[in-house]
Order: C-alpha cells, then sequence, then structure tokens
C-alpha cells in the first residue's frame, strides 16, 4: 500500500500507552502518524512519548495560537488520509455521537472530510451500556468505522468485551479503510433525491434479522437469521419510491439507500420500536423474533463447582406481528414471515389466521435459507398459495415489493 497519513487521536483509557505500538506498527508500514491527545489522554502517556515516536509535533489544545497560525485545526482534521481514534474512550464516543466538539480532537473529528475509525477500549458495562450501545450505532449509521473490542480479561480485572483489539488488528483495519473508496457523505456528493415509484408517499414498516435475548452480561439467546431476506425487501421498497423505516435486530448488513434504519437487540426493543414507527401503510414483518427471553443476571453467571448447570426460566416475549394486526393503527396490509422446518404451507395458512395478518411469506428454512443468498418462498393469502421458485434473496424482494405495490395501489 501507499505510503498514507493518519490523524492518530489518542483518548484518556488505560491503554493509552498501547497507542506507542500502533503508531511503530504503522511507521514500519511507511505511514505518517500525526498524534492529537486529549487532556484525559494526556494523564497516561505524555506528548514526549508520541512526539519521539511519531517524529511528528503532537497537538493537544484547541487554543494553540502558535498551532492555529501554522497549521489550523481545520487543516489538521483534512490533511489526513483517515482518522484513527484509539484508544476510543466511552466519553469520546459519546462526544463524537452527539457532534459535540468542546476539545482539540472532538473539533477535528467534526471538521474533518476523511473517514473515521475508532479502536474502542473500556470497562466491559461501559460497552455494554445502551448508551454506548446507542452512541455506536449511530456512529455506524453515520459511516465511522467502530471495530468490535476484543473480549478477555480487563485491566479492571472483569471479563467481557471492552479490551483494545490487537495492533496488529487495527493496522489491518486502518489499511483496509484506506483501500476504501471514500464514502460519499464526505466528498460532499449531494444524496440523490429519493426514487419515485408506485410507492411514493406511502410510509412502510419492515423488521429484519434476528434478536439477542441477553442471558447474562456476556451470553445470549439467538437465532440463524442473517437479516439479508429483510434488508433486501426494505431496499427493493424504497426504490419504488416507499419511504421505509426498517428496524433491524443485530446484524452488520449495510443499509440500503434511502431507508431509515433503527437497531434494536432484543424483542421487547423491537416491539417499542415497531410501536414507535406506526402508523404506516403496510408492515413487512420479516426479522426472526425470539419467542423468550430469560430475565437476564446483572453479572456473569458463573460455573458452579458442584457440575450442575444453572435452569434458564423462559419468558414469552410479546408478539409483535399480532399486535401490529390487532393494533388500532393498523396498517392496511400486514405480512408475516414465516420460517418454518416441516409443513410449511399449513403452518403458514394456521399462522396467517391465528395472527390476523393479509398475508405469509413462508419458507423452509431447513435447508441453509438463514444466511444464505437464495429463498424459494410460498405467498399465502386469505385467497390462495403462490409458489415462487428459487430466487436469489434480491429478486423475491423486487418481486414482493411490486405486489405490495400493487395491492396498496388497489386499495387506494
Ligand atoms: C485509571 C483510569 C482508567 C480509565 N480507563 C478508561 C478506559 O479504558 N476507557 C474509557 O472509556 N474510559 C476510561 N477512563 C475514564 C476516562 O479517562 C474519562 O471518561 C475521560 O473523561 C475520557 O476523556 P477523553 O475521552 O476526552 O479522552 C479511565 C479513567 C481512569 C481514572
Amino acid at each position: 500500500m501507499d505510503r498514507k497519513r493518519i490523524l492518530l487521536i489518542v483518548g484518556g483509557g488505560i491503554a493509552a500507552y498501547k497507542a506507542c505500538e500502533l503508531i511503530r506498527l504503522l511507521k514500519k508500514r511507511g505511514h505518517t502518524v500525526r498524534c492529537v491527545l486529549t487532556p484525559a489522554g494526556a494523564e497516561f502517556i505524555t506528548p514526549m512519548t508520541l512526539a519521539a515516536l511519531s517524529e511528528q509535533p503532537v497537538h493537544t489544545s484547541l487554543f494553540d495560537l502558535k498551532d492555529e497560525s501554522e497549521m489550523g485545526h481545520i487543516e489538521l482534521s483534512r490533511e489526513a488520509d483517515l482518522v484513527v481514534v484509539c484508544p476510543g474512550t466511552a466519553n469520546l464516543i459519546a462526544r463524537m455521537a452527539n457532534g459535540l466538539c468542546d476539545d482539540l480532537a472532538t473539533t477535528l473529528l467534526l471538521a474533518t472530510d476523511k473517514p473515521i475509525l475508532v479502536a474502542p477500549a473500556m470497562n466491559v458495562r461501559m460497552w455494554q451500556h445502551p448508551a454506548t450501545r446507542r452512541n455506536v450505532a449511530r456512529l455506524r449509521a453515520d459511516d465511522t468505522v467502530v471495530m468490535e473490542p476484543d473480549e478477555g480479561i480487563m485491566a479492571c480485572g472483569e471479563f467481557g468485551p471492552g479490551r483494545l483489539p490487537e495492533s496488529s488488528v487495527i493496522v489491518e483495519a486502518i489499511e483496509r479503510e484506506l483501500a476504501r473508496p471514500i464514502p460519499a457523505r464526505l466528498l460532499g456528493v449531494v444524496a440523490p433525491p429519493p426514487p419515485q415509484g408506485p410507492l411514493t408517499g406511502k410510509r412502510i414498516l419492515v423488521t429484519a434479522g434476528p434478536t439477542h435475548e441477553p442471558i447474562d452480561p456476556v451470553r445470549y439467546i439467538a437465532n440463524r437469521s442473517s437479516g439479508k431476506q429483510g434488508f433486501a425487501i426494505a431496499g427493493a421498497l424504497a426504490q419504488l419510491g416507499a419511504d421505509v423505516t426498517l428496524v433491524a435486530g443485530p446484524v452488520t448488513l449495510a443499509t440500503p439507500p434511502g431507508v431509515t434504519r433503527i437497531d434494536i437487540e432484543t424483542a421487547r426493543e423491537m416491539a417499542a420500536a415497531v410501536e414507535n414507527a406506526l402508523p404506516a401503510d403496510a408492515a413487512v414483518m420479516v426479522a426472526a423474533v425470539a419467542d423468550w427471553h430469560v430475565d437476564a443476571a446483572a453479572t456473569k453467571i458463573k460455573k458452579r463447582a458442584d457440575g450442575t448447570p444453572p435452569a434458564l426460566a423462559l419468558v414469552q416475549n410479546p408478539d409483535i406481528l399480532a399486535t401490529v394486526a390487532h393494533s388500532a393503527r393498523r396498517p392496511r396490509l400486514v405480512i408475516g414471515f414465516a420460517a418454518e422446518t416441516n409443513d410449511v404451507i399449513a403452518h403458514a395458512r394456521a399462522k396467517l389466521t391465528s395472527k390476523g395478518c393479509d398475508w405469509i411469506v413462508a419458507n423452509d428454512v431447513s435447508g441453509d435459507v438463514m444466511g444464505g443468498d437464495r429463498n424459494s418462498i410460498h405467498l399465502v393469502t386469505t385467497t390462495g398459495v403462490e409458489d415462487w421458485p428459487e430466487l436469489p434473496k434480491d429478486q423475491v424482494a423486487e418481486r414482493l415489493a411490486q405486489r405490495i405495490a400493487q395491492a396498496l395501489t388497489e386499495q387506494a
């Protein structure tokens, strides 16, 4: 890879010293590194160390007139090819997610026209706190790359995700980002106007992906849903002009263009997000929602010395599809999905009636449909069953979107 310029923002965490190793590796790969140290970061590592390793001046204060005359903060934010935050503290992540710019680091992060990569490091509870989950989701939705932290014993003695990834892994992530085209938002390209089509003016709610039901801070109950079919449907509906809200379980798929995405983790969070997204003209409930949750333990459940496993008491989750179908704000068209491993059509017909929806898209998931790229579905309605041929998931999505457009236009 060509030599690149990296602006490295070092936050105030116990892992700040690992920035030294990162600088060494990046320099070894031929890159130039210029460091910015937050005031909290300076409690853990000195500007002198970073300056000596990077062989560049280190910047610490927004109001440093000497720096401003030699290199203004806007220029500093833009001269690099990539901005890297390492370690990314919970505090920096929170300020970035909210667009705050109350010191040099966050001002540069807001002013930059370059991609940003964050290597987070913090205590496991800080990483798993709903506020940090929200902040990370917000940053990712804004095109900031937030790496997953490593899991293991932490400096504070606790165990779980929150450790800074290995320096070599961060270098790999940095080089991957440097090789990627710059996101359109940063190029100043104005987003194209939303497509016009038969669904223009229609609001459609789509759910997709699995849910994760925590058992304790480090374990959860999940299923094999990849979210691919639901994301493809959301994208296809948006292409026909619909105003699409996609309530997505924990998946790493890119948000389809023109779709408003709300990330959730549990079935109960999905139920609340769905409720907030109503009213809508249609609801396409593709998500594989867990039927049960457990009352999660506040701390990691330990193995018992006598070898007896802990009992997990399952509690029924809300039935989101039935709730939407019986809601006072029921969309005109409510479509459920049925993932079955046997008697697919019979189960789908029963679900159509028991849930009170208009259509069921039934698929046999005994093969590799969950996670795969193809799907073979049966569209079960109150008037009959259509067997569709096996198709790539994006073609299933386009065909279904056309059917939805037809149904909403006929009903209008
Ligand atoms: C000993 C010690 C270790 C800390 N380690 C971390 C850490 O690893 N991650 C983190 O997010 N905050 C950590 N903090 C808290 C941050 O220093 C604090 O939130 C600070 O405001 C971060 O400022 P900054 O984000 O501007 O660098 C630690 C604090 C102390 C006293």
